[in-house]
């Protein structure tokens, strides 16, 4: 165990034991980054209050206890009942060295690993991906990787929206195209204008509105087969477009991950029946409904569940209960996922209130929301082209690798790196900046899109850290060295070498925070101080010139492991990382 945070806990919760007796073995040692020393136990402030005596001396009690001499200095209390750690160089040195050859950087292996959900991305079907699929895409891979190295059983699922009223207008379109029409390749590369052109025809030809209407029902009876081939057709356009664009972002959806809305449909009859029969569901103004307990709207009125339209037809609600029931009884889910714009919150805290009332999802199944936020334009409003219309996803990306593009070339560049390949690395700066910059936002804050801001060089930004692994390569391909062949032993002297491993200690801890929040913007949080403190660290000590041999072995070392830390975090966030830049 090489996390200061986790050998620190478990030392404080042994002295708990021993002060106070097993009852307080188990409470939490609030181990935290401290201003006055390395790290800080809090776990006296709460404990004043549970035994009623003053914190100072709680503390003072819980050090009498503590051993951690083999690990740091005398702790020392401060302020209202802190017990303060200051760290011993040899520990942090022998740590650092230890984590530079452990292949999971110190981050632990789940003890019971779970089966989780991760769902994510989830487009319609058929019309162009906005950017807040783009976000749901980015941040909701992010987890499905990160909650995969901590050793859980993923299961990727993309909820596309594939089943609905506006597939009859979209088949019936194609039908009146032909399937070889230069028009229908549309689906493949603008899904939109295909939309749009269809929209189009259905507002101002009344038969084909008519006509379409018809082929809803047909596709929904699943008896006739001209339909359901044409619906298998657009279906497999959608996935060549799916496919190119998640390639495109590095996001590692594939087909075999769709299960989308259309998936379901065989079951909704049965949770229909099913919420019938357990007496949840009654007929409201001609629909079926459930109404959860405690969900009123603002006249105070029970809001429902929607289960079954008055004309007969299921909805997305029903869908969502039947995929509970899926995940639960044939995934085995401990845990899902869903990655999911914010404005549906209600919808899904409605689904799963029906899901729990029914006995479909257990209290030992842990459903959540994540949630994302909008994502506007630097004017402050919505993310629209200037005529109005939804950016194109393929638009956004090409514009992102342009403008990578543009500043390579003004980069002076030494005899070596001109025979680089701008066009490749351009690619890895303007899609890692995109996603970077979604990813270092808290996923459920209102996020705006800035060009200038993401795809610069400085700050908190995908372009920064990934200079910062270039500039650690160039420094091996300067010593001559491959980073994989140094051992160290690392050794701290200097504070910047101290507070850089101490950082580098830390990783584990952060991608264990992030399976359990959810929350990656804590894991960009965390790789941007490293890439600060390596700054610090190689601006301060000496590497190539370092006085002595030893020295330069330890520092070779510090920066190797530096390196790997920065690699695996930004692999981790899906973020792609170019060799030379
Ligand atoms: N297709 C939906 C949309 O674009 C998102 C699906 C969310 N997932 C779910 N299980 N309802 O709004």
């Amino acid at each position: 165990m090489a996390d200061p945070q986790q050998v620190l806990s478990a030392r404080v919760r042994d002295a708990l034991g021993a002060a106070f007796g097993d009852g307080y073995a188990d409470a939490d040692p609030l181990i935290r980054p401290s201003s006055f020393a390395d790290y800080q136990s809090n776990a006296a402030l709460p404990l004043a209050k549970r035994l009623g005596r003053p914190p100072r001396d709680i503390a003072a009690e819980i050090i009498g206890r503590l051993d951690v001499s083999d690990i740091a200095a005398e702790p020392t209390v401060s302020g209202p009942g802190f017990v303060n750690f200051t760290l011993r160089p040899g520990w942090i040195a022998e740590a650092t060295t230890g984590l530079l050859a452990d292949p999971r950087l110190g981050t632990p292996l789940a003890a019971s690993p779970r089966t989780v959900i991760v769902e994510y991305s989830s487009p319609n079907i058929a019309k162009e991906m906005h950017v807040g699929h783009l976000r749901s895409t980015i941040v909701g891979d992010a987890i499905a990787r990160v909650t995969e190295f901590a050793g859980h059983h993923v299961i990727r699922d993309n909820h596309v929206g594939d089943w609905g009223t506006q597939f009859g207008m979209l088949i019936e379109y194609l039908f009146d195209i032909g399937e070889d029409a230069p028009e229908a390749q549309l689906l493949r590369t603008d899904p939109n204008a295909f939309y749009q052109s269809a929209r189009v025809k259905f507002d101002t030809d009344a038969a084909f509105a008519d006509r379409a209407r018809e082929r809803v029902v047909k596709l929904q009876a699943q008896d006739d087969p001209a339909t359901q081939r044409l619906w298998e057709e657009l279906m497999e356009l959608s996935r060549q477009y799916l496919r190119n664009t998640y390639a495109a972002l590095r996001v590692t959806l594939t087909d075999d991950d769709i299960r989308g809305e259309s998936f379901y449909n065989d079951m909704l009859a049965d949770v229909v029946a099913d919420l019938e029969a357990m007496g949840l569901a009654v007929i409201s103004d001609g629909a079926l409904c459930v109404f959860p307990p405690g969900f009123t709207g603002r006249d105070g009125t029970q809001l429902p569940v929607i289960v079954r339209k008055r004309d007969g037809g299921y909805n997305y609600s029903t869908t969502d209960l039947a995929t509970i029931r899926y995940r639960i009884d044939k995934l085995n889910a401990d845990r899902a996922i869903y990655v999911v714009g914010s404005d549906q919150t209600l919808h899904f805290r409605m689904v799963f209130a029906v899901a729990r009332l029914a006995g479909w999802l257990p209290e030992t199944a842990d459903f959540t929301h994540a949630q994302i936020g909008l994502v506007l334009g630097t004017d402050g409003q919505r993310l629209r082209t200037r005529s109005g219309d939804n950016v194109p996803l393929s638009d956004l990306l090409t514009e992102g690798i342009q403008r990578a593009r543009a500043i390579l070339d003004e980069v002076d560049r030494d005899e070596q790196d001109r025979g680089l390949d701008l066009d490749a690395i351009a690619q890895d700066i303007g899609i890692g900046a995109i996603k970077y910059a979604d990813l270092s936002t808290a996923r459920d804050s209102t996020y705006t899109f800035d060009w200038d801001r993401m795809i610069s060089f400085r700050g908190d930004t995908g372009p920064y850290l990934q200079y910062a692994t270039t500039r650690i390569r160039s420094i091996f391909r300067r010593a001559g060295i491959a980073e994989t062949d140094v051992r160290g032993p690392i050794a701290v002297t200097e504070p910047a070498e101290r507070e850089l491993a101490l950082k580098l200690l830390g990783f584990g801890a952060v991608v264990t925070q992030v399976v359990d929040t959810t929350e990656p913007h804590r894991l960009c949080g965390y790789l941007f101080e490293v890439a600060s403190l390596f700054t610090a660290f190689y601006e301060q000590c000496p590497v190539l010139k370092a006085d002595d041999d030893e020295t330069r072995q330890s520092r070779l070392a510090l920066c190797a492991a530096a390196l790997r830390v920065l690699t695996a975090g930004l692999g981790l966030l899906g973020v792609p990382i170019p060799d030379r830049m």
